[in-house]
């Protein structure tokens, strides 16, 4: 059986800059793997060729061994791939509740079945007394939740979350691990880039970092904080092992 995601010698450039260099790994049914690296490391563009909005150069992303690079964004969410967005994408004039219905429809086309849907899913991500609020009118957390709440609606297989805990406080941080892991309940696989290590070490199962493009290393937890070639181009010596 081939793994949910399979990322195989993928390759991206813009212009002179190798956003993405022969990036190979793959992403378990039913994991939490991390996807970690400095600022730069095409992180997010690995993200865009994964969702569909970029057509990696070279190599190729298969969903359950089907190929879906190249085939594009609609093409990609249709196959299961969801995602969110490092800045916040969300229609701001509509109301929560058609903003999460745009992913809703996607899966139940008459309106009825895709407000029952999406109310679901504003329930399971505690934004149920938001639903008719514009969506400019949230608070930060509530406008990350929302993000959540969209590409959920889609009923994805795997879900690409990019920094979504960036900016929030420890408590709104710890609010969003509590939804991730209930998403994962769920049997939904979960790639996530996040930078704030004590918030994402210990959600997932492995991880990947990227550095100037390319895989620097991919382990548990435990061996990418013991990593030498991780603490010098990524953690500092913060997380340096004990002498
Ligand atoms: N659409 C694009 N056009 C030009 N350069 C891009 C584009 N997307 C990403 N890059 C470049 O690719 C590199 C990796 O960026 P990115 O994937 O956003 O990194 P990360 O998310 O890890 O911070 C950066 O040098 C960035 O400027
Ligand atoms: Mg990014």
């Amino acid at each position: 059986m081939p793994a949910l995601l399979e990322i195989d010698h993928l390759s991206k450039a813009f212009g002179g800059v190798a956003a993405n260099v022969d990036i190979s790994f793959d992403v378990e049914q039913g994991e939490i793997l991390g996807l970690l690296g400095p600022n730069g490391a095409g992180k997010t563009s690995l993200f865009n060729s994964i969702s569909g909005e970029v057509t990696p150069d070279e190599g190729e992303i298969r969903l359950d061994g089907r190929r879906i690079s190249g085939l594009g964004p609609v093409a990609c969410a249709e196959a299961g791939i969801a995602r969110t967005f490092q800045v916040v994408r969300s229609f701001d004039s509509m109301t929560v509740l058609e903003n999460v219905m745009v992913g809703a429809f996607s899966r139940h086309p008459g309106t009825h079945a895709a407000m029952r849907a999406a109310t679901d899913v504003l329930t399971f991500c505690n934004l149920l007394e938001r639903a008719d609020r514009p969506a400019h009118a949230l608070s930060p957390p509530e406008k990350r939740r929302l993000e959540v709440a969209r590409a959920l609606a889609i009923e994805p297989r795997i879900i690409l979350l990019d920094e979504m805990l960036t900016g929030l406080t420890p408590t709104e941080a710890q609010e969003g691990v509590a939804l991730v892991r209930k998403v994962q309940a769920r049997g939904i696989t979960i790639l996530m880039v996040e930078h704030v290590m004590e918030v994402v070490l210990p959600l997932v199962s492995r991880a990947v970092v990227l550095d100037l493009g390319k895989v620097l290393t991919i382990g548990t937890p435990e061996e990418i904080v013991h990593d030498p070639e991780v603490i010098r181009a990524y953690l500092g010596e913060k997380y340096a092992p004990a002498a």
